[in-house]
């Protein structure tokens, strides 16, 4: 059987002495599926990504309760990215396979957009070349063949800093495709962005997912894109996995038990400004239909009223 492409199992992360941001988070990510993660502000979205990624080091061990310890790892593809509390020694390698795309920040402004995108190949690039700006011919043509793939093409030798924010997303993608990422995590990638471009930004990642079987794991603050891309929908609280099913079964009252006081400013202003017709993107299929987390507050599936239904 071929392996997951993330596998989280009892991962917890505790800064400092504060409260655990992660407690024994556990799922898989087949590969192939796109699959969204909300939660409210603080339920450890950006911590889980970054740890999947291998740029935030999980705890040693969980202690559940006076019980004995449980070791915590993340396996990307197969092979080991962390475990008990240690970046694995093939993680180099694997960080290559994952692509990693932000909020912000994602180009370094004062170099050109190729240069920003080549830098995904980095990875591949003996590190003096790569430094010395030596891209060979065959890097260049990848880097703008995936520049070309996200529209972005003509902003190829503009710095970075005089991309818009849907463009400098686009360019961030084009990167993980550079450097052959199998995966790429999209830790709200649209937040800062206008409806139209994050549209465009979530059609990008839909397509590769599509075409290019790209797992995606993107998490996202606008749950009617959750429900609009993803079939599937991890949801945080506090450090934990509270839902794991079918976008399509996330109700109005769990979603405003799930995020609070910020509920209604987050689910009111819909899709309905969408000039997108609303079969624009199907859900993408996911291979192993995902199964709900036992949370008792996961209500049975209902979508009445959690939406505006897009024109
Ligand atoms: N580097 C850090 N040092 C200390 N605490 C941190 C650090 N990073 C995150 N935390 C804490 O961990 C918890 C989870 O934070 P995280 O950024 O993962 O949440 P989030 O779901 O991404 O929130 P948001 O929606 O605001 O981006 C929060 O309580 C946060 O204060
Ligand atoms: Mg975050």
């Amino acid at each position: 059987m071929r392996a997951a492409a993330i596998k989280v199992s009892h991962v917890a992360k505790t800064f400092g002495g504060s409260r655990a941001a992660l407690a024994d988070v556990s799922f898989g990510i087949e590969r192939g599926e796109m699959v969204a993660l909300i939660g409210a502000s603080g339920s450890g979205k950006s911590t889980l990504m970054r740890a999947i990624a291998g740029l935030v080091q999980i705890d040693a061990a969980l202690r559940p309760g006076y019980g004995e310890p449980v070791e915590g790892s993340i396996e990307i593809l197969g092979e080991t990215m962390q475990r008990d509390g240690r970046i694995g020694g093939s993680a180099k390698n694997l960080r290559s396979r994952v692509g990693v795309v932000f909020q912000q920040f994602n180009l370094v402004p004062r170099l050109s957009v190729l240069t920003n995108v080549l830098t995904g190949s980095l990875g591949r690039v003996p590190r003096w070349r790569g430094t010395l700006g030596l891209f060979a011919h065959v890097e260049r043509q990848r880097a703008m063949a995936a520049l070309t793939r996200v529209g972005i093409a003509e902003q190829a030798l503009k710095r970075g800093s005089a991309l818009s924010g849907g463009q400098q997303q686009r360019a961030a993608i084009a990167r993980a495709l550079t450097q052959g990422a199998d995966v790429i995590i999209a830790d709200e990638p649209i937040a800062s962005l206008d409806p139209s471009s994050a549209r465009c930004v979530m059609d990008i990642l839909a397509d590769l997912n599509r075409t290019e079987r790209i797992t995606v794991l993107v998490s996202l603050h606008q749950v009617e894109y959750a429900l609009r891309y993803c079939a599937r929908t991890i949801a945080l609280r506090a450090g934990r996995v509270v839902y794991d099913g079918p976008s399509a079964a996330l109700t109005p009252a769990f979603l405003a038990e799930l995020y609070g006081a910020e509920s209604e400013a987050l689910f009111l202003p819909g899709l309905a400004d969408s000039s997108a017709p609303a079969d624009a993107i199907s859900p993408s299929p996911s291979p192993s239909p995902p199964t709900p987390a036992a949370a008792p507050w996961a209500q049975p599936p209902s979508l009445d009223g959690l939406l505006p239904v897009p024109a």
